[in-house]
């Protein structure tokens, strides 16, 4: 369902795939718009959810199994959005979160062979009715990806080492490419895929003119405008 107020973007693919450098971008384009545009990420984007991020990615919950960091995810979303998401989109801010749901759903109900049911059960605790406005999904072939991100850990080797899902295998950034591409194919409303090996301004540019289609379209459906659909 999308929300009444403001405009909620997520951002969604692999390692690699340059989703940084496109919210990066995104909230310039738009802020050059006069939109009032707020960044944020998952795992974290609130103290709470920063706190559970460290514990995630650093592999400390690793060794109590998949479901445990399954409801480590969901929790810290569950902050996030109570914290930072629904109280920026009350104000009618545009929201470009780094990773939401989908990755739950990847990551840990395809990779990590969660069930469907512990899956949804988690979705509804978690955020409810809350989901993105639009979801961009950044295309990319598991290789390229990886030697992307692996390059990107390379240069930044002093200050940040790689997290225990970058070492993982190509053959699980294969399955994760397609759980995303699953994703977007059951859910053509939400979703739009993006080639992620264009270079950087043309995908700039794609992105940019899917998300003012969107806030169009919100701006035109009764009830539904805020900020974002209003300027
Ligand atoms: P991060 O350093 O933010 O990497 P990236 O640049 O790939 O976004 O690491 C986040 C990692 O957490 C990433 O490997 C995906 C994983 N993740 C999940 O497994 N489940 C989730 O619900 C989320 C939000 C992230």
């Amino acid at each position: 369902m999308a929300t009444a107020r403001g405009l909620f973007v997520s951002f969604e693919g692999g390692e690699g795939a340059g989703k940084s450098t496109q919210i990066r971008l995104l909230a310039e384009n738009l802020r050059a718009k006069g939109h009032t545009v707020i960044t944020t990420r998952e795992p974290g984007g609130s103290p709470g959810a920063e706190a559970l991020r460290h514990v995630l990615l650093s592999g400390a919950a690793e060794a109590f199994g998949v479901r445990m960091e399954a409801l480590l995810f969901a929790a810290a979303r569950a902050d996030h959005l109570d914290c930072v998401i629904r109280p920026a989109l009350a104000r009618g801010d545009i929201v470009l979160c780094d990773r939401f749901v989908d990755s739950s759903r990847v990551y840990q109900g395809v990779t990590g062979n969660i069930e469907p049911l512990l899956m949804a059960a988690l979705e509804r605790v978690s955020i409810g009715t809350t989901m993105p406005d639009v979801t961009l999904v950044l295309d990319l072939s598991a290789d390229v990806g990886l030697q992307r991100a692996r390059k990107r850990a390379g240069e930044e080797a002093a200050t940040a080492a790689p997290d225990r899902f970058e070492k993982e295998k190509l053959e699980i950034h294969e399955k994760r490419r397609q759980g995303f591409l699953d994703i977007a194919s059951r859910e053509p409303e939400r979703c739009r895929v993006i080639d992620a090996s264009l270079d950087q301004t043309r995908i700039a540019s794609g992105i940019l003119s899917e998300v003012l289609q969107v806030i169009t379209r919100k701006a035109a459906t009764p009830g539904d405008g805020g900020q974002a659909a209003r300027s």
